[in-house]
């Protein structure tokens, strides 16, 4: 991370290779206002949440995730919904972050939401099905705009590099105004 860089800590919920939502957050990171940085951090290697590990302590990959949103400015996380929720293996990574609960590396973060699906729906229920884990974390998560992408196999190309103009345009105006208001809110708290 260089400093006076603007840091955005990306997180997609999808472990797949081909994900949509590793493809905008790639995607993302090309459209990024000047002096404003992303990074992604893949959650593979997050294990199942289990109290008694954690009690011996954090494994390394959640303990890098911790420090990782510890140092970001903004979090941004991209993801499908899976049965119209969270998919386990983002709500598994958030419920680690979680605990302990006095030093939550989401509490008081800023946080955007965006999703891509295959089909219709964009990821609308699960990005409100994050926004309600989010309360009990007491992270800000901006309210708007939102970013929600349908038939995400039509928007990226066969190496997941994105070929529609006009989501490139919303992405960027999505991006300009997370950092926005991500700065206003750090500003006021
Ligand atoms: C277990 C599972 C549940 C899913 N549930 C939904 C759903 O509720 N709504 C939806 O729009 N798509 C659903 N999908 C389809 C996803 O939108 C699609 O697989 C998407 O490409 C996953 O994101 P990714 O490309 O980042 O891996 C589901 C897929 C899986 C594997």
């Amino acid at each position: 991370m260089s400093a006076g860089t603007f840091h955005i800590l990306g997180i997609p919920g999808s472990l797949r290779a081909g994900s949509y939502n590793g493809a905008l957050l790639r995607a993302a990171a090309e459209v990024l206002p000047p002096g404003v940085g992303l990074e992604v951090f893949a959650l593979n290697e997050i294990p199942p949440y289990n109290a008694d590990v954690q009690a011996g302590g954090d494994p390394e990959a959640v303990r890098e995730l911790k420090r990782r949103l510890l140092e970001a400015d903004a979090v941004l996380i991209a993801t499908p919904e899976y049965n119209y929720s969270i998919p386990g293996v983002l709500k598994n990574a958030i419920d680690w972050v979680s605990r302990p609960p006095k030093t939550c590396a989401f509490r008081k973060k800023p946080v955007g939401l965006m999703g891509a699906s295959s089909g219709e729906s964009g990821t609308i229920r699960g990005q409100l099905a994050l926004r309600q884990v989010f309360v009990y974390l007491d992270s800000y998560v901006m309210a708007q705009p939102e970013l929600r992408v349908t038939n995400a196999g039509q928007r990226f190309d066969e190496n997941g590099a994105l070929i529609d103009e006009e989501l490139r345009e919303r992405l960027r105006a999505y991006l300009a105004a997370l950092v926005d208001w991500a700065r206003l809110v750090r500003r006021c708290s």
